[in-house]
């Protein structure tokens, strides 16, 4: 099952979140710098072992202080217009984190709107790719979350899980 639900995703009592980084994996603003405030300092030592992250791949670490057990850390592309591979970038984002979730036996994952904060990625454009990946993997989940900042971004994907 895919749903829609809005709220701040480092509340989420899930089995992970998704978190929106960059390549450093050493934290940032948006969802990361939420993330990294809520699951404490712990987090941070742990990305630093990770090697950093190329766009449109995922690792894993705990959730230490978060509701969440795991954090799956993956780097969306910074938007550039469209034509630099963006969608195939977005898209591998949720694949590959998709993947890394169920090797972990992950039955519930939420994931935040991946590039459509500071690195710009037009919302509709990224919600249709985010819902398209969703259903290629729904079956292996229970819950599949897409958790929204804004009731803006919550109509959008009501919209498309119709
Ligand atoms: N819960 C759910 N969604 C949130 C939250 C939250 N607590 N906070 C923000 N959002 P962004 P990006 C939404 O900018 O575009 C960081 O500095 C937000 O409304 O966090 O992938 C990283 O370190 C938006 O829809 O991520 C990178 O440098 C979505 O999360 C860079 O930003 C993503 O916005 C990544 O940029």
């Amino acid at each position: 099952m895919i749903r829609a639900l809005q709220a701040d995703i480092t509340t989420l009592k899930v089995d992970a979140i998704v978190n929106a980084a960059n390549e450093s994996l050493l934290g940032g603003g948006g969802v990361d710098g939420a993330i990294h405030r809520a699951a404490g300092p712990k987090l941070l030592a742990q990305c630093r072992t990770l090697g950093g992250c190329p766009t449109g791949e995922a690792k894993i670490t705990p959730g230490y202080k978060l509701p969440a057990k795991w954090v799956i850390h993956t780097v969306g592309p910074v938007w550039h217009g469209g034509k630099s591979g963006e969608p195939t970038l977005l898209a591998n984002c949720y694949r590959h984190s998709l993947e890394l979730a169920f090797k972990h036996g992950v039955k519930t994952i939420a994931f935040p709107g991946i590039s459509t904060g500071v690195y710009g990625y037009p919302k509709d454009q990224a919600a249709k790719i985010a819902v398209t990946v969703m259903r290629e993997h729904e079956d292996r989940f229970d819950e599949i979350i897409a958790c929204c900042f804004s009731e803006g971004d919550k109509k959008l994907y009501e919209e498309l899980l119709k």
